[in-house]
């Protein structure tokens, strides 16, 4: 299913990837943090979403999500769609990229990426501060805006 070679410790933490929410009106957002692997017997991708982001909202009301990654050229596009919020902003315009129906979601997925995941969320778990055994994650929380993961089934993989 997942290319082999996808070198998952790596491509988030390297890459960065662009994660799509909202059917209606969809949104792009940089994501460093994420996690492939089998989940109730499912294929599987785990996002980080904190709850001041306006993606936040549209993976609460939309179940469903895409996850993007683009090559090292796309760089500026990376940091549009993560310094500037979809509240206020086209994103789509600012960042120069490009809707491209999914198949088996709603949500669009990112026409550029080398490899488009579509994902129908099974589970959404909001972390909060009893659940950190290594207190150093709490350094990464000075404002207490705990993430919630969003565990989503992997329908289908696009590699461009
Ligand atoms: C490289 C990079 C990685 C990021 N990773 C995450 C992440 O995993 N989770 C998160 O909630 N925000 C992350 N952010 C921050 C959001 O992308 C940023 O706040 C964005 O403006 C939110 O967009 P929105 O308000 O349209 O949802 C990251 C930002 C950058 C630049």
């Amino acid at each position: 299913m997942i290319n082999p070679k996808l070198k998952v410790f790596e491509i988030f933490d390297k890459e960065s990837a662009i994660l799509i929410s909202g059917i209606e009106k969809p949104n792009p957002m940089t994501i460093g943090w994420g996690s492939f692997g089998t989940v109730w017997g499912k294929p599987a991708v785990t996002v980080f979403v904190r709850p001041t982001r306006f993606s936040f909202h549209l993976m609460m009301e939309n179940n469903e999500f895409s996850l993007n990654f683009l090559k090292p050229e796309f760089r500026s596009a990376i940091n549009v769609c993560g310094t500037k919020s979809g509240k206020d902003t086209d994103k789509w315009k600012e960042a120069k990229i490009t809707k491209e129906p999914s198949l088996k979601i709603k949500t669009p997925t990112v026409k550029e990426a080398y490899l488009s995941i579509e994902c129908v969320t099974m589970a959404r778990v909001k972390l909060s501060k009893e659940d950190f055994l290594d207190p150093k994650i709490n350094d990464f929380y000075p404002k207490f805006d705990y993430h919630t993961m969003f565990i989503g089934e992997v329908v289908n993989i696009i590699e461009r």
